[in-house]
């Protein structure tokens, strides 16, 4: 292994499956537990590993987390706003405890891994029982045992790079579920606080990749997400030859009946990629392929690595390739220094393109990443009215842009019923897109097939076909 990468050991993992028992046969260990999760599909899915590995210290889930004994917070710090509120619902637990003092307090998650945060909490937020980085996860049920056998507070941060496999994991979906394939990332975007956060990118194993899925498999799962913070740059660092699409080609074989991945960096995007989507089975004809901003002076100073035109060059292959290919992007606005010309360019861009859907935001300044230092900060008002304008031109597209499936057959995961009708349910398309069918809390957690009829508020609404 390169660097000072480590893969946890099936001993660490016995260790720690140790630590839990004995956990489990404390007296006075909580009963019940809550996770609020903030941030992105990464952090979701540590929820799910860190609900099960309270499940296997004995404790049971609690719906809200007013009723729980032991609430965590994992937190996300890509913007400020995502800061602030974690930190005002951790504070606001503080006011709980004051009647029910047995209640115990935990945040994790990427704020936690930012720099002096450890220090603060120690000092600041000295009602925080326990803290611990992304890094540390794994060690839960080691750092539950001190703080319960101990009595003290435990704030654990390293920054060592971890893979670790084998953790215990209570899924949230029995239909769909993550899969990680890869850790950390190394592009250093100028304006990105996850590199710092997340450590650098490692990939797990394709073995152990291929035995989860295959696994979920078995247990009835339909679709697997694959998740990493650029899953094209897969394999990079991996012995013998492995690359996203080897993997994805591999995974196709399974037989899982829906793939879908995220995230994915323009730059790395390779046309072996987009042959084997177009020749899979199982892989959704959808991509997430964050631009950012439309203009090469932008793109330059986030350290993008690539220009518009190229960009544009990668969404015309896809489309050639995967005909009705679902495009979604992320986009920020207020970059420090763009001018409302270079923010124009995102505007066409936006126009050129019809995403399907667009994740946008304001820039938000994170010490210690190279756009904090940056001149040129865009004032809160002009910004925000650059957003509001970006907002309603994609809205304005994005109900042309809908009208393409109207007509068009389509398969659909049920996730749910309907938030407008008890009589109708929804879920996502082949796609990625939410179409609405008639049907009953039966149908959750199975594929439909439906013909879409129509687009009603900017949802699309289907008939089931037999
Ligand atoms: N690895 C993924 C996701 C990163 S975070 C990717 O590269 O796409 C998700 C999105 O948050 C980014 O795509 C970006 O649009 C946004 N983002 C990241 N840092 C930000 C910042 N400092 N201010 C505003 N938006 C930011
Ligand atoms: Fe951040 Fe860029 Fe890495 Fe995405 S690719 S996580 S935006 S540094
Ligand atoms: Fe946030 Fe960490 Fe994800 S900073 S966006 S939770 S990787």
């Amino acid at each position: 292994m390169s660097r000072n990468e480590i893969i946890v050991s099936t001993e660490e993992m016995e260790r720690q499956q140790t630590f839990a028992e004995m956990v489990r046969a404390l007296p006075h260990r909580p009963k019940s537990y809550h996770v609020v999760t903030y941030g992105c599909q990464m952090n979701a899915h540590d929820s799910e590993k860190i609900a099960g590995m309270l499940e296997s210290m004995g404790m049971a889930s609690a719906p809200q987390r007013e009723e729980a004994d032991f609430v965590i917070f994992n937190t996300c710090c890509v913007r400020e706003n995502a800061e602030r509120r974690a930190l005002g619902n951790v504070t606001w637990l503080k006011e709980v405890r004051k009647q029910k003092p047995e209640l115990l307090i935990a945040v994790c998650g990427c704020m936690i891994q930012e720099p002096g945060m450890a220090d603060r909490i120690l000092k600041q937020y000295k009602f925080i029982d326990l803290a611990f980085g992304t890094a540390n996860l794994h060690k839960l049920p080691e750092m539950m045992y001190e703080l319960l056998n101990g009595g003290n507070r435990v704030v654990r941060v390293e920054e060592k790079d971890v893979i670790p496999e084998g953790l215990p994991v209570r899924r949230l979906r029995h239909d769909a579920a993550y899969v990680t394939i890869m850790y950390g990332c190394d592009n250093f975007c100028s304006y990105c606080i996850v590199p710092y956060v997340r450590g650098r990118e490692r990939s797990r194993d394709p073995e152990e990749i291929i035995r989860e899925a295959e696994g979920l498999l078995e247990s009835g799962v339909k679709e697997i997400m694959l998740l990493g913070q650029n899953v094209n740059s897969y394999g990079k660092g991996l012995p013998g030859d492995v690359s996203f699409a080897k993997l994805l080609k591999r995974l196709d074989d399974t037989g899982i009946p829906r793939i879908r991945f995220m995230t994915s960096h323009p730059k790395d995007l390779c046309d072996e990629l987009i042959d084997v989507m177009a020749s899979g089975k199982h892989i959704l004809p959808q991509f997430h392929l964050p631009v950012q901003s439309g203009n090469d002076e932008i793109l330059r100073l986030m350290n993008r690595h690539y220009t518009r035109g190229q960009y544009l060059d990668r969404v015309r292959k896809l489309r050639e390739a995967i005909p009705g290919i679902g495009l979604s992007t992320d986009i920020i606005v207020g970059f420090p220094g763009e001018t409302e010309a270079q923010f124009e360019d995102t505007m066409s861009l936006v126009d050129e393109v019809r995403y399907d859907s667009a994740f946008t935001f304001i820039y938000s300044a994170r010490t210690g990443t190279r756009a904090a230092e940056m001149p040129g900060r865009i004032p809160e008002e002009e910004a925000t009215e650059r957003i509001k304008r970006l907002i309603d031109l994609q809205e304005s597209l994005q109900q042309d842009t809908m009208k393409r499936f109207v007509g068009t057959e389509e398969e659909i995961l049920v996730e749910g019923l309907s938030r407008r009708s008890e009589q109708a349910v929804s879920g996502k398309g082949k796609h990625g897109i939410s179409i609405s069918v008639a049907g009953s809390e039966k149908d959750i957690g199975t594929i439909l097939k439906c013909r879409v009829t129509g687009l009603k508020n900017n949802t699309l609404m289907g008939v089931r076909e037999a």
